[in-house]
Parts: structure tokens; C-alpha cells; sequence
């Protein structure tokens, strides 16, 4: 498949997209401050895929948030913005992801996958 670019002018604070590329959903948050201190102020060490929040999205774009919206339990598609980690719910088996869509209770093993992207200006990525 082909990289897509969206423009995020659209998505306001608070909010999020979804969109597809090579037939997988992938969610673009605009994270709030209060979104991003919750997902920097857990200690990484105490996460069952320990990850950094900064080490999931671009330095300088910290509100900026685009993960593979597939729960890496069994596939399905996280609902955002639920749950209660201000972040991703997967109605299938519960999977509890936070605002850096890092798993955090249970039975999904591992993070939502971050995909290949980049900012080609400050109001437009290229995913792929
Ligand atoms: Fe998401 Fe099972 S597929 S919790």
C-alpha cells in the first residue's frame, strides 16, 4: 500500500480520527495536557509492555498520538476515548489501554502497535 498524509488542522484538542491505511485502522488523537501528564507520570517500569510515552510519539508533536487501532489481544478494534486510562477500550475481552494506547489491564499482551509515520509539516503526517 501506498503512505497516506492527513491533515490533523481538523482534530481539535480533545479529540480523534480514524483512519485507514493498508486496511488497518489507525487513530490519531489530539491529546489534551492532561492526557499526555497521565501517560508521562506512570512509572514505565510498572507497565506490562514497558515503554516511554515519549519514545511513542515525535519529540516536538507530544499531543500527537497514532497508534494501530487493533487490540494486540485477538484483533478487535479498541473503542477511544474509554475506559479507564483516558485512553482506548476493547470491547471484546476488556483490554484497558491508556493515553499513550500502552495495554494496562487485561488480556491484551503487548502496546497498540505505533505505525511508520512522520510529520511533513506541523499539521500533516505521512503514515507509511
Ligand atoms: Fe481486545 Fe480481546 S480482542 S481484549
Amino acid at each position: 500500500g501506498a503512505p497516506i498524509e492527513v491533515d490533523l488542522t481538523p482534530i481539535a484538542s480533545g479529540q480523534d480520527i480514524k483512519v485507514f491505511w493498508r486496511g488497518k485502522p489507525i487513530y490519531i488523537m489530539n491529546r489534551t495536557k492532561k492526557q499526555i501528564d497521565e501517560a508521562r507520570s506512570v512509572p514505565v517500569a510498572s507497565l506490562p509492555d514497558p515503554q516511554a510515552d515519549q519514545a511513542r510519539v515525535k519529540e516536538g508533536h507530544d499531543q500527537w498520538l497514532v497508534v494501530i487501532g487493533i487490540c494486540t489481544h485477538l484483533g478487535c478494534i479498541p473503542i477511544a476515548h474509554e475506559g479507564n486510562y483516558d485512553g482506548f477500550f476493547c470491547p471484546c475481552h476488556g483490554s484497558q489501554y491508556d493515553s499513550s494506547g500502552r495495554i494496562r489491564q487485561g488480556p491484551a499482551p503487548a502496546n497498540l502497535a505505533v505505525p511508520p509515520y512522520q510529520f511533513v509539516s506541523d499539521s500533516k503526517i505521512q503514515i507509511g
